[in-house]
């Protein structure tokens, strides 16, 4: 995974991206060269890029190690039960934290945090004694997993199913607890809110 900034008609918009080699298929007809597969690419990466989505950040725990991760990738899959799917990066210390401990949380921040967003891409400094995460302090939610204390309202989740996608797996889980904060009407971050964009 690597920061990259594509040249953009919006200027220069940092992106998290994980582009490793040639463009992968499949392409529609009448894309077949190199070049042709480029081109098709950067239109594909663009048209992702333009889905809405919030801005998390991750709680993982496994034992005593625990991480913080800013993700996009979050949704609500279903209402009966209460499932909600986030997409990670198998590479990431998170994943292997979800995956071991079986629970997540999922921090939705206030608007005015997003520059907690740039603290929380790599693994973070975690003070077990002061409990803070990269500074942030944090509580253990009802599975384990770390809830930030600035975060304006969070759900925490048991792991339900892990579905292969690749280069991610999506995480499945159950909201067993979830609470506000801070006041309801609070604007939490969004995707719009920061400069951002991931994958594509
Ligand atoms: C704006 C933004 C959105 C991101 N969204 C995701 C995401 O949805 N899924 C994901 O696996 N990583 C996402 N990342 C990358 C992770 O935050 C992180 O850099 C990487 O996965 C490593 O996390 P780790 O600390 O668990 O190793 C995003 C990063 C940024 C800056």
């Amino acid at each position: 995974m690597k920061l990259v900034a594509p040249p953009t008609s919006a200027g220069s918009v940092p992106r998290m991206a994980t582009k490793t080699g040639p463009p992968i298929g499949p392409f529609p007809p009448g894309v077949e060269t190199d070049e042709q597969k480029e081109e098709y690419d950067k239109l594909r990466r663009r048209v992702l890029w333009k889905m809405p989505y919030g801005l998390y950040v991750v709680g993982a725990r496994d034992g005593e190690r625990r991480n913080g991760m800013t993700l996009n990738w979050a949704t609500q899959v279903s209402f009966e039960p209460k499932l909600v799917g986030i997409g990670v990066e198998k590479e990431a210390f998170t994943h292997e934290l979800i995956a071991a401990g079986k629970a997540f949380s999922l921090n939705l921040l206030p608007q005015e945090e997003r520059a907690a967003v740039r603290k929380f891409v790599k693994p973070v400094e975690v003070d077990p004694d002061g409990r803070t995460l990269n500074g942030f302090a944090f509580h253990d939610g009802r599975t384990g997993a770390p809830i930030l204390d600035v975060a304006a309202a969070w759900v925490d989740c048991e792991l339900r199913q892990s579905v292969d996608c690749g280069g991610h797996t999506f995480f499945i889980g159950e909201v067993v607890d979830a609470g506000f904060q801070a006041d309801e009407e609070t604007p939490v971050l969004r995707m719009e809110d920061t400069r951002m964009s991931y994958g594509g």
